[in-house]
């Protein structure tokens, strides 16, 4: 992963020590707080402190708990209790109180302070050294806007056997806490039923951040059903999410504290890349900014969240790969956007680390949720017949994401001191993918773009496969698996509509141990059901009425999985390191000019069945009607 070994056995042995001295500590010194739930205000402290909205975690311990540690007892527990109870009472309690060495341990304490807030994790040691756009990586002054504030930010990560990852997510939480402040983030883990070494990893994390006074609530929650054929995935993904953003929601009601922005850190990503989001965020008063997440596939790095991104145009993106020249969007201005390094208007996105504004979204009421019509393949009920225009039971992000485009049309998505513009109502950019359609047509296509050609509109109508059809092809994954072309030549290749589905190309992921990492795990065929008729998306208010979400994707914030080579990377995506150290804050790199209203449709992939992640999927075209959704509310 681009770092010397050398480098990595000495930050494992200096890690192991630390590990071992904070497990004492912490197993000795600090009781288990009282109360795992945030507490409400109390009489006095609405009375005399009714401001203090500080996550101070000395003053309230409850701002540090965990919930559902297992403690099972084996043969070795209690000769491990007994001998650092015997250690702790001869040699180390004498040596704490005695006057003459009190202060010898007082200065350990600051010691393993200070190399703790140094921890580099193994991967997260070699970001400052990576390539990045704009010299990002390079300018000491880039993130004071944000570092300087004050502000308070949520991190959230959800953990499913994924106990690589942990130690370098510890490394990255802890190096946004040394630049945005111990006191000014709020993290929150959920280990939804890891059955490897997470829990331990998970004791480490608790004594990291107890050691450092940041707020945190680990939490673990056994799995929603015991055999895979009953579990429906969205249905979990909903609930993990909903459960991880708990604290968010107690905080909130009960000590009136708000945050200005939930992170949810996935896979692994770099501080810095995860500041510079928070810049675009905020730059944008975007409801949801998303990075790239790129997984290894084939000794290639490709694009690897398709399941739940789609461009404007509400189509899903290409598997391309890193150091490809086509871009994943295939929309025209999100591709340029993306091929100069700069953020881009989405339909929907999650891709990895993203952010999420919670003033537009869970501080409004918004919260995960999934289809409720799914068919339970354990029940022996026959499945229901779906309609083919109906609600799609894709997964709960996408959900979440037309959830924001609603929310966005009913009560704005600007901020509130800002007034609204009537250019902003996204007219323009829409007449604009009308314009972009038409010069498709017209034009004699390169091969690079052929792909698009063949999903233009006036073919696709032509050999259009009812939606009904459509389904019968439905690939399963298995069988996707076996004719998976490579992604270059599935980009050369042009599929015709009709076959599309048959021909589905996938790359051929790797079944390693954490195969399910990488969000590509999830996604469909390459190529995109043709696009609805005009009678299913003529709507009365079209969406052009209505003001439009603010949901990115800032592709200088990467997120990888296990097998990624990070200078590689970077420099396929990036080039070296460029000369460009002009200021901090260049608003052209962080600001979208025009916000484009949400497309009439969008690819649905959706989970019919229960059966876990693996489920197979079925693919359609699936109209989205602001003004239909705005009326259900009523
Ligand atoms: C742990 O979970 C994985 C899937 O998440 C499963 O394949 C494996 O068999 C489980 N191992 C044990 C020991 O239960
Ligand atoms: C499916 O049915 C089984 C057996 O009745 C039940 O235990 C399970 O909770 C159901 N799954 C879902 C997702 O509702």
């Amino acid at each position: 992963m681009g770092i010397s070994f050398a480098f990595r056995r000495r930050s494992l042995i200096r890690l192991a020590a630390l590990v071992a001295f904070i497990l004492i500590i912490r197993y000795l010194l600090l009781p288990p707080p009282a109360t795992t739930e945030i507490a409400h205000h109390n009489y006095i402290e609405r009375v005399t402190r009714a401001a203090d909205k500080s996550l101070d975690v000395q003053r309230y311990p409850f701002l540090q708990s965990r919930i559902g540690r297992e403690e099972e007892l084996d043969i070795l527990t209690k000769f491990v209790e007994d001998g650092t109870n015997s250690f702790w009472t001869n040699f180390q309690l004498p040596f704490l109180l005695a006057p003459e060495t009190q202060h010898v341990d007082a200065q350990a304490v600051r010691n393993s302070i200070e190399d703790l807030l140094s921890l580099n994790g193994w991967v997260a040691a070699a970001c400052p050294t990576l390539s990045r756009p704009f010299g990002q990586n390079r300018r000491e002054d880039s993130y004071d806007g944000i570092v300087g504030e004050n502000r308070l930010y949520y991190i959230a990560i959800i953990i499913h056997s994924a106990d690589h990852f942990l130690v370098d997510q510890l490394a990255t939480i802890v190096q946004l806490a040394r630049r945005l402040g111990t006191r000014n983030i709020f993290v929150s883990m959920l280990d939804y039923d890891s059955n490897d070494s997470t829990q331990t990893l998970t004791d480490l994390a608790e004594a990291v951040m107890t050691l450092l006074s940041i707020p945190f609530r680990i939490r673990r929650v056994d799995p929603m059903y015991e055999e895979e054929a009953a579990s429906y995935y969205p249905l979990e993904e909903a609930y993990t999410r909903n459960l991880a953003l708990e604290p968010l929601h107690e905080l909130n009601v009960r000590r009136g504290i708000k945050f200005e922005k939930v992170i949810w850190l996935k896979g692994f990503t770099c501080p810095n890349d995860i500041l510079e989001n928070l810049q675009v965020s905020k730059a944008n008063h975007a409801a949801m900014t998303c990075g790239m997440d790129w997984a290894e596939s084939n000794g290639f790095f490709i694009f690897s969240d398709r399941w739940r991104t789609r461009d404007m145009d509400g189509d899903q993106f290409r598997v391309s790969r890193s150091s490809s020249p086509s871009a994943p969007p295939r929309e025209e201005i999100a591709a340029k956007r993306y091929a100069a390094h700069l953020p881009f208007q989405v339909f929907c996105c999650e891709s990895g680390t993203h952010i999420v504004d919670p003033a537009q979204t869970y501080y409004r009421g918004l919260a995960y949720r999934n289809s409720a019509r799914f068919h339970n393949s354990t029940s022996s009920n026959p499945p229901p017949t779906w309609d083919p225009y109906g609600e799609c039971m894709d997964s709960s992000q996408a959900s979440f994401c037309r959830d924001i485009w609603v929310e966005a049309a009913r009560n704005g998505a600007r901020p509130v001191d800002q007034p609204a513009k009537p250019e902003r109502l996204g007219a323009t950019s829409s007449a604009g993918r009308v314009k972009r359609q038409v010069q498709a047509q017209d034009k004699a296509v390169p091969p690079d773009q052929a792909e698009d050609q063949a999903e233009s509109p006036d073919q696709a109508e032509d050999k259009a496969v009812p939606p009904d059809q459509a389904e019968d092809k439905a690939v399963p994954p298995d069988q996707a698996e076996d004719k998976a072309v490579p992604p270059d030549q599935a980009e050369d290749k042009a599929v015709p509509p009709d076959q599309a589905q048959d021909n589905g190309v996938r790359p051929k992921i790797k079944e390693e141990s954490d195969a399910n990492a990488g969000s590509d795990y999830d996604a469909m065929p390459g190529s995109s059901p043709p696009p609805l008729e005009d009678s299913h998306t003529s709507f009365a208010v079209p969406n052009l009425h209505f003001e439009p979400a603010r949901i990115i994707i800032n592709p200088r914030c990467v997120t990888t999985y296990a097998g990624v080579s990070h200078t590689r990377l970077a420099n396929d995506l990036f080039g070296p390191d460029e000369d460009d150290l002009v200021g901090g804050y260049d608003a052209h790199k962080y600001v979208l000019e025009e916000w484009a209203a949400a497309p009439d449709s969008y690819v649905c992939q959706e989970q019919r069945y229960t059966g876990g992640r693996k489920s197979p999927k079925n693919q359609r075209s699936s109209p989205f009607s602001i003004q239909s959704e705005l009326e259900a509310l009523l």
